[in-house]
């Protein structure tokens, strides 16, 4: 439910209502068009020409207060009726300030701060003219081969829920039309991390059963925050194009999931139906888009163009035009741009990479560094000389990641300038460059780390190796920079090894090797201050993995919550489902990163033993801080449905909290469970909460023991 008191609601849908019985057919499929930059030629086109015959209801990618002011003006003294335009963009991670991907947020295991980023990034947007972001991605991914792992919050749904609710309140605000909040965009209606082999909008083929109990629940979570709208996805789902589906996008989406706001297609997602062999031209891709529940074109006339013809020919109804507008109109109303459709053109100054937003960015920052390995050099000591070394080591841009569309790489602050800062004795040689390099360059980082008693190379994905259609094969260092890490081992200094990425870099080449090894991602404009406040220990280092970390190419796909297997067998035989070169065990597992200091878990206190399917139980554990300094750790409570009428997954997280102890300190952590987290899609699609036994642990990661207990469902 659209987040709005019922009074407003209803006062806006009569306001939208008597709108509508204003407009000229024309102009009623003009709001349902955007337009901007053309997908066809990359160029930004504003057709101006659209505005007296009122055939454009928003812009993608046109942001700035002063050229927002300009088009709406332009519009609003053109067009009769004087709808206000939408002004929508991809703030994905950031609009200036720039946080850190999604993919690294989802790793800090901290929904409140991903909340926080979202809010900051509304801010800057609606400064800017924005009104409305296509985020969060909130696609399950797998598949470390996709490209658009970056953009989402990782494998598991129930830890993708948690940040696609936070994201929206944080876009959104508690209602629509607060200040300083834009409209949010869930995207890609449904299951796109799922693409076979990785291959961006490649098909995908999955049962109705994976598809509701693992890809809808984030989208699920999302609605019932209030996710003003939805984007359509380009691929096609079990045979049919999920922008022309009809079934997914008006009966799962609306009538199932209960999402009231609109549909927005996928940038050109529409036409595409043509390529896909789905429809005939573009007039039949129209219609079959329309049909499906496709409110707003994204970037072009196809609507403005087939539309009226359609409803000429009998083939569409003015009616259900007017139904597909009503939701957009009411948005416009609700976001309050009839009163107020320009923006203060003095406040872009005011805000872009105010203070305040670079703490926030630096504080998520600090979260998402996820540490594997650590054979005591971490934290870095005070009067340990350091050689920093590697292409990302003083970089500004790639650090930033994909989509972030209005970035400033002079305001990063880089993680040579971040070291420097906090004081650490440094010296810098870049090594080599992201992909290619000379001998010359690699003799100086060995000179240098000859000379020191550490060196931290910080390696890894520039930027366009992750994002759309950025899927690898090959998803292991460069091999260049492969040479230097080797070149830097055989000095003999200890080495901490730092990958910069935008998806999870295979390390068993070297991880042994190395002293220490963490993943930081691509922090954002306060990597270098989160880095060095982490290498430092500042703080501790506190992100867990939000996806499983392969050994291999071929082990992909390789996820924690795997249905259990027939193999190994109870009896004599003792073929695995591994394969005969590996087993089937992901390197680091779902839910896995290292502290500074240590934790024990133990007094697992249960409520009860059973509940009802529709009751619910208490957990309650204990968590001591067991080291030598303050830390955090992240509480897991994972659970196993021991048997039932479809075989269940071998464990599924169900809570976790990040909790900040001082040495020494305990706390006692408590997760309410209730039945109904435990409920699946059964063999006839009926979400079911089943009687039986159930394991729980709650655990540091995803395969660790931890303690757990049993419970039962009565
Ligand atoms: C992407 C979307 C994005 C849109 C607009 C598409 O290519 O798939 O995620 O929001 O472009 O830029």
């Amino acid at each position: 439910m659209l987040p709005v008191l019922n009074e407003r609601m209803e006062s806006a849908t009569a306001h939208a209502k008597e709108l509508l019985s204003k407009l000229s057919l024309t102009e009623k499929i003009g709001q349902l068009s955007q337009f901007g930059t053309s997908i066809y030629n990359n160029k930004r086109e504003y057709f101006p020409e659209h505005y007296p015959e009122g055939k454009i209801g928003s812009y993608l990618t046109v942001s700035g207060a002063q050229i927002t002011n300009q088009l709406q003006r332009d519009c609003q003294e053109k067009f009769p009726t004087h709808i206000p335009l939408l002004f929508a963009d991809d703030v994905i991670h950031g609009y200036r300030t720039t946080m850190p991907t999604p993919l690294a947020q989802s790793c800090s295991w901290n929904p409140s701060a991903a909340e926080r980023g979202a809010e900051v990034a509304a801010k800057e947007a609606y400064v800017a003219g924005l009104r409305w972001t296509f985020s969060p991605m909130v696609d399950i991914a797998r598949d470390p081969r996709w490209g658009r792992i970056v953009e989402g919050y990782g494998e598991d749904p129930y830890l993708c829920s948690r940040f696609a609710e936070a994201t929206v309140r944080g876009y959104q605000g508690k209602e629509i039309g607060e200040k300083y909040h834009i409209l949010a965009c869930m995207k890609h209606f449904i299951g796109y991390g799922a693409c076979i082999g990785g291959r961006d909008y490649n098909e995908v083929d999955m049962s109705p059963q994976t598809l509701y109990d693992i890809y809808l629940p984030p989208f699920q979570a999302g609605i019932d925050a209030g996710a003003a709208t939805v984007m359509s996805a380009f691929h096609s789902m079990n045979g049919v194009p999920c922008t022309g589906s009809r079934h997914l996008l008006t009966e799962v989406l609306r009538n199932e999931c209960g999402f009231d706001g609109f549909v927005v297609s996928d940038a050109g997602a529409v036409p595409e139906l043509i390529p896909h062999g789905y429809a005939e031209d573009w007039k039949d891709a129209a219609q079959k888009g329309f049909q499906a529940g496709v409110n707003m074109l994204m970037a072009g006339d196809f609507y403005n163009d087939y539309l009226p013809q359609l409803v000429a020919e009998g083939k569409l109804t003015e009616q259900e035009i007017d139904e597909a507008l009503l939701p957009i109109l009411v948005l416009k109303i609700l976001l309050g741009l009839f009163e107020s459709p320009y923006t203060d053109e003095s406040e872009e100054a005011k805000f872009f990479f105010c203070e305040e937003h670079l703490s926030v960015s630096r504080e998520i920052a600090k979260e998402c560094v996820v540490l594997l390995e650590n054979n005591g050099i971490l934290p870095l000591q005070k009067n340990q000389k350091v050689a920093l070394i590697g292409p990302f080591a003083d970089e500004k841009d790639h650090v930033l990641g994909t989509w972030s569309c209005r970035k400033d790489p002079e305001k990063t602050v880089s993680i040579l300038e971040g070291f420097r800062k906090a004081g650490v004795d440094v010296t810098y040689a870049k090594g080599c460059d992201i992909c290619e390099g000379c001998d010359a360059k690699l003799s100086e980082a060995v000179e240098i780390a000859r000379k020191s008693d550490v060196a931290v190379l910080v390696l890894g994905e520039g930027e366009d190796m992750s994002g759309e259609a950025k899927s690898r094969t090959d998803i292991s260092l460069p091999q260049i920079q492969l040479k230097l890490l080797d070149a830097v081992l055989e000095t003999g200094v200890p080495v901490v090894l730092l990958i910069s990425a935008g998806r999870p870099i295979v390390v068993e080449d070297f991880r042994e090797k190395v002293a220490a090894l963490a993943y930081i991602w691509q922090l954002g404009t306060s990597t270098g201050d989160a880095v060095a406040e982490v290498m430092t220990g500042r703080c501790d280092v506190s992100g867990r993995l939000s996806v499983s970390v392969p050994k291999s190419v071929g082990q992909i796909p390789v996820y924690y919550n795997y249905p259990s297997t027939g193999r190994p067998a109870l009896g004599k035989i003792w073929y695995e489902t591994g394969y005969i070169d590996e087993n089937a065990h992901s390197r680091y597992p779902f839910g896995y990163g290292l502290s500074y200091t240590e934790f024990e878990y133990s007094d697992l206190r249960l409520s009860a033993n059973e509940m009802t399917a529709d009751g619910s139980i208490t957990i309650n554990c204990k968590v001591k801080n067991v080291g030598k300094r303050a830390g955090k750790t992240v509480v897991q409570l994972y659970v196993r449905d021991l048997v039932g009428s479809r075989v269940r997954p071998i464990k599924e997280l169900k809570g976790f909290e990040k909790i900040d102890l001082d040495a020494g300190e305990s706390r006692t952590v408590t997760f309410i469970l209730q039945a109904r987290e435990l409920a699946f899609h059964n063999e006839k699609m009926e979400k079911v909460v089943e009687p039986g036994r159930f394991r729980l642990w709650v655990s540091k990661d995803s395969r660790e023991e931890g303690i757990s207990g049993e419970f039962e469902v009565v």
